[in-house]
């Protein structure tokens, strides 16, 4: 099973004039075919509880910081601190994610799928559910 990790994003500029970090097609591993951004999410509310079976993503806080904070179909938790515009997190396919945001935190995701709602699990048991078949093989 892929691994999510954190990946540092170039940076052009300088302090004196600002900066600019670009993602290029050729660095991606996925064709991107869909990009949203979330903002605006009050600090007390916890986002994501679900995974999805074939989506992955790579995504930005663009402001702000991003707690996510992912687990795998075995029950492995990986926390990750999204609080610099350099840093990307990508997360493959079967990750269960919450999140939660600082106060007007933007996260920008670069994703590998259009919009399905049947890609999506959102329920915790069902995918547990997924390991308890995955181990009887
Ligand atoms: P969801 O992916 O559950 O957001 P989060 O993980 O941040 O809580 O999406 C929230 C709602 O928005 C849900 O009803 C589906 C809808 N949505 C779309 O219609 N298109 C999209 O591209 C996304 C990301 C969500």
């Amino acid at each position: 099973m892929a691994k999510p990790r954190l990946v540092k994003l170039n940076k052009i500029g300088s302090d004196a004039m600002g900066f600019i970090s670009v993602v290029e097609k050729k660095k991606l591993p996925f064709t991107v075919k869909r990009v949203y951004w979330t903002y605006h999410t009050p600090t007390e509310i916890i986002r994501g509880h679900h995974a999805h079976k074939k989506l992955e993503q790579i995504i930005v806080a663009v402001h702000g910081s991003i707690k996510f904070t992912l687990q795998d179909n075995k029950g492995k938790e990986f926390e990750f601190l999204l609080n610099h515009p350099q840093k990307a997190l990508y997360i493959p396919k079967g990750y269960w994610r919450t999140i939660s945001f600082s106060k007007d935190a933007v996260l920008l995701c670069l994703a590998s799928e259009k919009y399905d709602a049947k890609d999506y699990i959102r329920d915790y048991k069902l995918f547990m559910k997924v390991k308890e078949k995955k181990k009887k093989k």
